[in-house]
């Protein structure tokens, strides 16, 4: 059962724009990162939630999609995520969150593939742009967006092949590949 989701929680880049993500089911998932473990329980992760069209365009706009997709600029408009949570780091908290935002983005990522949604964690995020478009408090800082929806692609587990490439890609049909490590290989004693 876990192992099912953690399958099919891969990461999701077009999604059904026209199903909405409601603003409780964003609220539900960032339940299940308020419940995560969190460094010394320090708990310095706050979150922005956007599921309304001006306010997730605004988003869309300062993050970069697929950097080894190189031809691919992003979603269409239509295919876009419906929703967004960005998770911050309150700094009067903590100065650094440590590795508590992963563990905070699996959790809602597995809670949105348990609902039948799917996302894409977003690290590379233009900050202080969207800090600014955002209005958010300097005492925050943006940490990650996870990007959320219902998927439009279907993405699929390869092993990685002899010649090691680690790339995802993309077959002729928009299947999208991502190669994983051999069991075998990620353990080393
Ligand atoms: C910390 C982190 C940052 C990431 N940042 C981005 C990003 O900025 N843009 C993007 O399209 N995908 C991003 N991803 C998604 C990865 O590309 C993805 O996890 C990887 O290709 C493996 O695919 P999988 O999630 O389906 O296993 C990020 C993932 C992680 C864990």
């Amino acid at each position: 059962m876990l192992k099912d989701l953690v399958v099919q929680n891969r990461s999701y880049r077009r999604f059904y724009q026209e199903v909405a993500v409601d603003m409780d089911t964003l609220r539900e998932l960032v339940d299940l990162a308020r419940l995560s473990a969190s460094g010394a329980n320090r708990q310095p992760l706050k979150y922005l939630l956007s599921c309304e069209a001006e306010r997730n365009a605004l988003i869309f706009q300062h993050l970069a999609w697929a950097g080894y997709l190189v031809d691919w600029p992003g979603p269409v408009e239509g295919e876009r995520p419906s929703a967004y949570i960005l998770i911050l780091g309150d700094t009067e908290i903590s100065r650094s969150s440590g590795v508590d935002h992963g563990i905070a983005a699996q959790s809602i990522l597995l809670g949105a593939t348990e609902k039948g949604l799917g996302g894409c964690i977003i690290a590379s995020i233009q900050r202080e742009k969207l800090c600014e478009a955002l209005g958010i408090d300097p005492r925050y800082e943006i940490l990650l967006a996870l990007a959320l929806g219902k998927p439009k692609e279907r993405v699929v587990v390869d092993p990685v092949g002899p010649e090691g490439d680690i790339k995802y890609w993309r077959d002729s049909e928009g299947v999208h590949h991502v190669p994983k490590r051999a069991l075998d290989e990620i353990i080393v004693g």
